[in-house]
């Protein structure tokens, strides 16, 4: 009997030992089947009761008994002691400091040449023209017949030219070179009075370099009244490059040629690195030149069902990342479109 007795108190130690080992709840349910299952020690010590000499049986029953009752609280409260640890540690997990400092959200910009664009179509806008788009893939006849650059005209020696298709039908067409083809179209589907600009990607087919592009943004200045004049080109003109550039820095006209207008202008501005001393940046001339202009040519007007003799128009073209570049000292136009984060960020 004795023996019996120093197992049951064997097997209460050893259960009692194991149990404070238990750190998780996963490890309780594996340690009650061991110790309290049917299959345990204690269940069979239990069930053999019967087979005891009768003066036996109750000493050792109880005592089995009163094994059985203590692990079975030992185990309750062990449950109870973990289930509390796993609730404060998820608690503490989830648990928000709202003293601490926010995780910063990245943020999108605008890129600098439609930041330039915008800025661009803003000036205008506020000057009563309208914001129009054209085709980026163009027939030859819009990008040159109809401005007055005919098949075997020198002036196609300007525009390195990337051709689509020789033109089965309806001629040949191509990336647009320039954004004036729009000149055209805007003068078939309205009526003067006309006050359009037109942003947009252009297209040259060139070796590109420090300061070219094969594609590059333009923005085309279209307008048509009666009685409008080269004053009204000037004045519109001068008003947005001070609004562009600031009030201080002179704006210089001088005449150009292009076949689609006369007389034709080029416009240029005091240089922004050297305010006109001259520097590399100008080529030593303090100037440098941002677009191309003009009285609209009477062959243009009529070929948009527009009388000369009762209208007249300007029109300009300017470049676009140049004005970025000149603004920020940018040195490579290629930079606008590598994609490369550390170049797009500072803008
Ligand atoms: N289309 C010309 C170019 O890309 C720029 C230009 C010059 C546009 C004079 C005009 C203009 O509207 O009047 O070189």
């Amino acid at each position: 009997m004795t023996e019996m007795l120093g197992q049951l108190d064997g097997i209460r130690r050893a259960a009692l030992d194991e149990l404070a080992q238990i750190g998780e709840l996963e490890g309780l349910e594996s340690w009650r089947v061991r110790y309290l299952g049917k299959k345990s020690r204690l269940t069979g010590i239990l069930r053999s009761l019967t087979d005891l000499p009768l003066e036996e049986r109750r000493p050792v029953g109880s005592r089995a008994n009163r094994v059985k009752a203590s692990l079975q609280s030992d185990f309750l409260e062990r449950k109870r002691l973990l289930e509390e640890r796993h609730l404060e540690l998820s608690l503490a997990h989830k648990s928000l400091d709202v003293t601490l400092p926010g995780r910063p959200i990245p943020r999108g910009r605008l890129h600098p040449v439609t930041q330039t664009l915008e800025e661009i179509c803003d000036i205008f806008k506020n000057m009563g023209f309208q914001v129009l788009e054209g085709p980026e893939v163009e027939w030859d006849y819009y990008n040159f017949e109809a401005l007055n650059i005919p098949q075997d005209h020198p002036a196609r020696d300007m525009f390195a030219t990337l051709w689509i298709d020789s033109g089965r039908s309806g001629g040949a067409r191509l990336l647009r070179t320039h954004t004036s083809p729009m000149q055209i179209r805007i003068m078939e589907t309205t009526c003067p009075p006309i006050r359009a600009i037109v942003p947009g990607r252009t297209y040259r087919y060139e070796a590109t370099d420090a300061t070219h592009e094969s594609m590059f943004y333009q923005v085309e200045g279209f307008a048509v009244d009666k009685g409008v004049t080269l004053a009204d080109l000037k004045g519109t003109l001068f008003e947005f490059c001070s609004r562009l550039f600031g009030r201080e820095r002179r704006v210089r006209f001088r005449c150009d040629y292009f076949p689609f207008v006369e007389p034709g202008v080029e416009v240029a501005i005091e240089c922004l690195s050297c305010s006109g001393a001259g520097c590399r940046l100008c080529g030593h001339s303090g100037w440098i030149e941002i677009l191309g202009a003009g009285m609209v040519h009477p062959d243009i007007l009529r070929r948009g069902d527009i009388n000369p003799e009762v209208y007249t128009g300007f029109a300009f073209g300017l470049g676009v990342e140049r004005i970025p570049m000149l603004r920020y000292g940018i040195d490579d136009i290629r930079l606008f479109y590598g994609n490369d984060l550390r170049f797009l960020e500072q803008f």
